[in-house]
């Protein structure tokens, strides 16, 4: 049976070409971070996996490349807003360079031998207008489209010289209607028409689809590189004027405090949760010296090291004695905490405090296999007689 994958197919424009690949025939494989909301395709049609860009599961790419059966790849997973330099954090900023762009590359490079073979490979990548000239007001979102844009170009070349009548498709449109891109809902109905032309050039092996080129793209093209900054400054007025600019802060910081002495897989298990509800997490680290009254096990510096080291972490820091205090200093939208402090007179103070300043407080189940008191316990009576030699 003939397979294909598109990574980002739940919805949009992704969601638009399952539906033309599954009309033609082909069993599709989805990768995304949800499910496709309604019941669009037949079970037997396609099969969906959890697929998150921002914890890149190198293996299962490398296991689907693999796969003979699959001789199409679509990758149009991918975001962006329209918003001043100056309104993204850096945690926004390596998210779509990591989604749009570096993740996106190493995805074709997993898929590269399959791409050079002599025999059909279909693949393309949703890359964007704004990623072949500037985009003011776009800028990160242009600078990843960018990347991924001049890599099909230069990688297209070496795969003409190697022999393969292979190519990767750059699909780059201006904004479309129709996907959740800007907030919206997926309208499949709206959607067809581009899809249909994607696949389209996907069959012919094209190296860039532009829509709309003629008619639109090719002036605009030719007026941008004229003239870069006359156009620069036209494209900033037009995005002022239309809507669609969204200044507000969008990554959600969350902030958890521990001792985190003798760190083990409760700790990470508790920071990969966290992880998962926030995009840049600060943990706070106590110097008290003291793990509920005892001497902790792991020198300050250490328990710090450890902590930062940790993937799940961002930012590591010393706590402050409360935790409201360091919303004072890191301004985070959301403070995890295990769910044996809800209702102790310290959280009913911090509930009443962050009330008004949008910060939603996080109980979680503290799930861990070998706690730290089980290890203290275990280390204290193997320790007990033990006499050590400095
Ligand atoms: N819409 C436009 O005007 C426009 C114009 C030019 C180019 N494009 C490009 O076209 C592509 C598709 O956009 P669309 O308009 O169809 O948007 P969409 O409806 O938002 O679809 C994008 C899909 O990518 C998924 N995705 C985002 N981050 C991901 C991650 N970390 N890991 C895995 N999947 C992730 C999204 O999942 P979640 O919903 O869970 O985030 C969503 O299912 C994008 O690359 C976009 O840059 C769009």
């Amino acid at each position: 049976m003939k397979k294909a994958l598109v990574i980002g197919g739940s919805n949009g424009i992704g969601l638009a070409i399952v539906k033309k690949l599954i009309a033609k025939g082909y069993f599709v494989e989805i990768l995304d971070r949800k499910e496709i909301e309604n019941e669009i395709f037949k079970k037997e049609e396609y099969m969906y996996r959890f697929f998150d860009m921002l914890d890149f599961d190198e293996d299962l790419i490398k296991e689907l490349a693999k796969n003979e059966d699959i001789t199409l790849l679509m990758i149009t997973a991918g975001f962006g807003r329209v918003a001043d330099f100056e309104y993204f954090h850096n945690a926004e900023i390596k998210n779509m360079m990591t989604v749009n762009a570096t993740v996106t590359i190493q995805i074709l490079r997993l898929f590269y031998e399959r791409i050079k073979e002599k025999v059909p490979f279909y693949c393309g990548v949703m890359g964007s207008i704004s990623g072949l000239m500037s985009s003011p007001s776009a800028a990160v979102y242009a600078a990843s489209k960018a990347a991924v844009c001049r890599l099909i170009e230069s990688v297209n070349i070496e795969l003409e010289v190697s022999g393969t009548e292979n190519r990767i498709l750059n699909v780059s449109p201006a904004s479309f209607k129709g996907s959740r891109f800007y907030g919206g809902q997926n309208q499949l109905e709206v959607l067809e028409g581009l899809a249909g032309e994607i696949v389209e050039h996907l069959f012919k092996r094209d190296c860039l689809f532009i829509p709309q080129y003629e008619e639109t793209f090719k002036t605009v093209l030719e007026r941008y590189h004229d003239d870069p900054h006359e156009y620069g400054l036209h494209s900033y007025q037009y995005k002022k004027g239309s809507g669609r600019l969204d200044n507000n802060r969008r990554v959600k910081i969350g902030y958890l405090s521990g001792t985190f002495d003798l760190f083990h897989v409760g700790h990470l298990n508790l920071l990969q949760r966290a992880k998962e509800q926030c995009d840049y997490l600060i943990v706070g680290v106590h110097n008290s010296g003291a793990w509920k009254g005892k001497e902790t096990f792991i020198p300050f510096e250490e328990r710090m090291k450890i902590v930062g080291a940790c993937k799940y972490v961002d930012k590591v820091v010393q706590s402050c004695t409360e935790d409201s205090d360091a919303w004072n200093l890191w301004h985070y939208d959301k403070l995890f905490v295990g769910s044996d402090y809800k209702g102790t007179e310290r959280f009913k103070r911090y509930e009443k405090y962050f009330k008004d300043k949008g910060v939603e407080i996080v109980y979680f189940p503290y799930t861990q296999s070998t706690s730290s008191t089980q290890i203290r316990k275990t280390i204290m009576m193997k320790t007990k007689d033990v006499k050590i030699d400095e």
